[in-house]
């Protein structure tokens, strides 16, 4: 497995390519759901090359920045265990150096509400690394976690708008024993806030179980299902618990099915 941490290496490895390339754009500190979009991967293409950059222009002022956790030598071995051919590793001021000054900008629904609405310039910072890596390594398939939905519908969004010759494959989330989604921020929780975490997932349920019951029904009854669980757990403070079109993320009158197959709710019939 080659480390590459620098713009020139990444462009001239990529002249030395042939076969369809898959990239995994991570920010480090992996865990299994990371592992996940690896082996799909490694399954499609010829090279797969993973990228580790905790990238500072998705993170606001008050935000985790300096204590997102990092261990870039576990994350290697594990990089090499899963096959994978290239790390590409930049430091903050290869990505950005000075002077730098054009971002990708997505606009409206979009990223006014959920993650948007209380992270101001969040997904700004998501489309434009994510578009710097496109670039760079121009791989023909990317792969990203279902987790983060809103992010998956903006980069889908990007992808569609700028007709970036990359097709997006989407894995399921994957999660701890008792549901908690994983993720690298869980390493912030004490042990009293991570045996309360799984009460998002039973909210979840609950929202499913709701929907199931009544799959044509008012949204509003699938909401106020989610958040009767989360008011069950005094360690948890819902910020929202809401029902929103996958795509546009514009809030649903009624409950429906995806509009198409290729919707980010079912990307695995995507390929
Ligand atoms: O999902 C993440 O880890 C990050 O938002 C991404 C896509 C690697 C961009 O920094």
């Amino acid at each position: 497995m080659r480390i590459v941490r620098t713009i020139h290496e990444i462009e001239y490895a990529r002249s030395q390519w042939s076969g369809p390339v898959g990239l995994v754009p991570t920010m480090g500190y992996l865990h299994e759901g990371h592992l996940s979009l690896f082996q799909t991967a490694r399954a499609e293409n010829t090279t797969v090359v993973a990228s580790i950059f905790v990238n500072p222009t998705q993170f606001g002022p008050n935000e985790d920045l300096e204590r997102y956790p990092r261990n870039l030598e576990r994350d290697l071995h594990m990089l090499e265990a899963a096959g994978v051919d290239m790390v590409f590793t930049p430091t903050a001021s290869e990505m950005y150096p000075p002077g730098f000054t054009t971002y990708v900008e997505p606009q409206g629904s979009l990223v006014e509400q959920g993650e948007g609405a209380s992270r101001p310039n969040h997904f700004r910072g998501v489309a434009t690394v994510v578009l710097k890596l496109f670039q760079l390594i121009q791989p023909q398939r990317a792969y990203f976690g279902q987790k983060d939905a809103q992010q998956i519908a903006v980069i889908t969004r990007m992808v569609r708008d700028l007709n970036l010759p990359v097709k997006l494959r989407v894995r399921p989330t994957v999660r701890e024993a008792d549901g908690l989604a994983m993720s690298s921020r869980n390493s912030y929780l004490d042990p009293a806030t991570r045996a309360a975490a799984p009460i998002l997932y039973q909210a979840l349920q609950a929202g499913r179980q709701a929907f199931e019951a009544q799959p044509t029904s008012n949204p509003a009854a699938v909401m106020q299902a989610m958040a009767e669980i989360v008011a069950q757990e005094p360690q948890a403070h819902l910020d929202y618990a809401e029902v929103r079109d996958a795509e546009t993320f514009l809030p649903l009158e009624r409950l429906q099915a995806p509009r198409s197959s290729c919707s980010p709710s079912a990307w695995d019939q995507c390929a």
